[in-house]
């Protein structure tokens, strides 16, 4: 199975991929999670993403491309792989093909997770996640048991730095303006799924699953 999961911040592409990621045994590779990884390691590579992160902005085409790249070719991706925030740019999408094409691999669907812009901005400002395992948890709509606490690990919840709303804003300007475009490049390959991302968690997880088994 390979896919693209689409949509704007929020829009539950990291909740989505990481439920897949165990119902099909491949790995869920988010340019976003290396970046922070990148970034709380100090490398010269986090060093040169923090800002534009912090900014809301893109980090530039040739750094995430290079990271996905790299990744694609590792051993775990032989069975497929779900990307999750890449691409977020045509230049990254014509990259993506090139990659693939060269790995002698085809996407099997985009899913695109449709959601309201006010949602958006209340399940970002609501998000925590484990600073240890990585698990998201939501206050509201996806609570922990335990205030603050990991289920699964009883790691410390924290929240993410550019979850504050004045980012978020940006950040869904940047999608609008330079991610949307890709809705109709893939539509027009006919590998395009458009899924409504306002419905509950498990039933988006639903959805996805019927449209990928009937695939
Ligand atoms: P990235 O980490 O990819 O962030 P993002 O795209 O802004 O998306 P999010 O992770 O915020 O949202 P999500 O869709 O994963 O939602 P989640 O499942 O967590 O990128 C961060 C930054 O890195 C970028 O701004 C950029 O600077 C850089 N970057 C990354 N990739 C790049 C690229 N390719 N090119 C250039 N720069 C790049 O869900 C959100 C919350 O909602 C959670 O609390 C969850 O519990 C809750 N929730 C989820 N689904 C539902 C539901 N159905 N109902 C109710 N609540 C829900
Ligand atoms: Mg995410
Ligand atoms: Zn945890």
């Amino acid at each position: 199975m390979k896919l693209i999961l689409l949509g704007p911040p929020g829009a539950g592409k990291g909740t989505q991929a990481k439920m897949l990621t165990e119902r099909f045994d491949i790995p869920q590779i988010s340019t976003g999670d290396i970046l922070r990884a990148a970034v709380k390691e100090g490398t010269p590579m986090g060093v040169k993403a923090k800002s534009f992160m912090d900014a809301g902005a893109l980090v530039p085409d040739e750094v995430v491309i290079g990271i996905v790249r790299e990744r694609l070719q590792k051993e775990d991706c032989a069975a497929g792989f779900i990307l999750d925030g890449f691409p977020r740019t045509v230049a990254q999408a014509d990259a993506l093909k090139d990659t693939l094409h060269s790995l002698g691999k085809d996407l099997d669907a985009v899913i695109s997770l449709e959601v309201d812009t006010e949602a958006l901005v209340e399940r970002l400002t609501g998000r925590r996640t484990c600073r240890e395992c990585g698990r998201g948890y939501h206050v509201k709509f996806d609570p922990p048991r335990e205030a603050g606490r990991c289920d699964v690990c009883g790691g410390e919840l924290i929240q993410r730095d550019d979850d504050r709303e004045e980012t978020i804003r940006k950040r869904l300007e940047v999608y609008h303006e330079q991610t949307s475009p890709l809705i109709a490049y893939y539509s027009n390959q006919a590998l395009l799924v458009s899924i409504d991302g306002m419905l509950e968690i498990s039933t988006v997880q639903e959805k996805i699953l019927a449209h990928l088994q009937a695939a």
